[in-house]
């Protein structure tokens, strides 16, 4: 199966104020390693270059330095942007935009089998489109297919999303705040989708969320972003039992606790510009690195 190797990743962005052009670093020297079968959350508050590391994952932005690697089983690295494509699959935070509302179910999935060559014929293409749909739980298949994207709530409208990611074949599969928009009540059970469909195709992800509760339930690893740097990192459940860095400590006291349901949290307020962001600690390592400068040993999480 396929993985990942993303070694330094560095993004600017030139921002255009009048007449004055300011650099903005998005990522700052990311470096971490995605593998078959195993799930690795991507948290940290809004705007510390979440999306931009799923961008430049999938392609749909250049990174400013820096290299994401994809090798399949046999160490063959991927260079066809074809098949990049196909082993590289996305899903987007609002099912509402990410399906053209012009188009049927049976299209948005059918598509990409025939981008992709998965299939020869049109019926062969019909049978497999109905297939997909049956694995993301939407039956009766036949009838979900020739509806349009505004005949279903929004999750179905993500599980026709997750359908479509899969349906190329992909092995690796971003998932940038995919539930994030779902009403509470169905998020469980996109996730618990997610999670058979990565176990049954042996599926790498990287599972971006702000929800600490659900970056541990589902994830085997957690790396934390702060401001572009990564600043922890280590299994799920050391990150979120034992967290070192100031910011994960930040993160974990704003989380809600089922365990201290009514109970208040000690909130001292925080002088987020205090927060060292030149720091990363790794569980792994069980040891404190420099962050935001390019990595001996990246992808050290393995
Ligand atoms: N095309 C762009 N041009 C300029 N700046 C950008 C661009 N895209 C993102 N940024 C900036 O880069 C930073 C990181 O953005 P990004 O979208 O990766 O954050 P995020 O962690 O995904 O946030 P959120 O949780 O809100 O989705 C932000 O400061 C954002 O304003
Ligand atoms: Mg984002």
């Amino acid at each position: 199966m396929t993985g990942v190797r993303v070694t330094d990743l560095v993004k600017d962005y030139t921002i255009r104020n009048g007449l004055k052009r300011t650099r903005h670093r998005a990522v700052d020297h990311v470096s971490l390693e995605l593998t078959p079968g195993r799930t690795v959350a991507l948290v940290g508050e809004s705007g510390s270059g979440k999306s931009t590391i799923a961008k430049i994952l999938t392609r749909m932005e250049r990174p400013t330095s820096g290299t994401v690697e994809v090798r399949l089983d046999d160490g063959t690295p991927v260079t066809d942007q074809a098949r990049y494509r196909r082993e590289v699959q996305m899903v987007f935070q609002d099912p509402f935009a990410s399906l053209n509302p012009f188009h049927s179910i049976e299209h948005h999935i059918a598509r990409p089998l025939r981008i992709h060559k998965r299939t020869t014929t049109a019926e062969e293409t019909r049978e497999r489109v109905r297939e997909m749909l049956e694995r993301v739980n939407l039956t009766p298949a036949a009838a979900i297919a020739g509806r349009r994207p505004h005949e279903l709530s929004g999750g179905q409208r993500q599980r026709v999303a997750i359908a479509r990611a899969l349906a190329p074949g992909a092995s690796v599969l971003v998932a940038d705040e995919p539930v994030s928009m779902l009403d509470v009540s169905i998020r469980l059970g996109v996730l618990n989708l997610l999670g058979r469909l990565q176990r049954e195709d042996d599926l790498a992800v990287l599972y971006i969320t702000h929800d600490l509760a659900t970056a541990r339930h589902f994830s085997d690893e957690i790396t934390v972003l702060y401001r572009g740097r990564i600043v922890e990192r280590g299994p799920a459940d050391a990150v979120i039992l034992d967290p070192h860095h100031e910011y994960t400590k930040l993160l974990a006291a704003a989380a809600p606790d089922p365990e201290r349901v009514g109970a208040v949290r000690d909130a001292a307020p925080v002088d987020r510009d205090a927060i060292d962001s030149g720091r990363c600690y790794d569980h792994f390592a069980g040891e404190w690195r420099e962050a935001g400068v390019p990595s001996a040993n990246a992808g050290s999480a393995a």
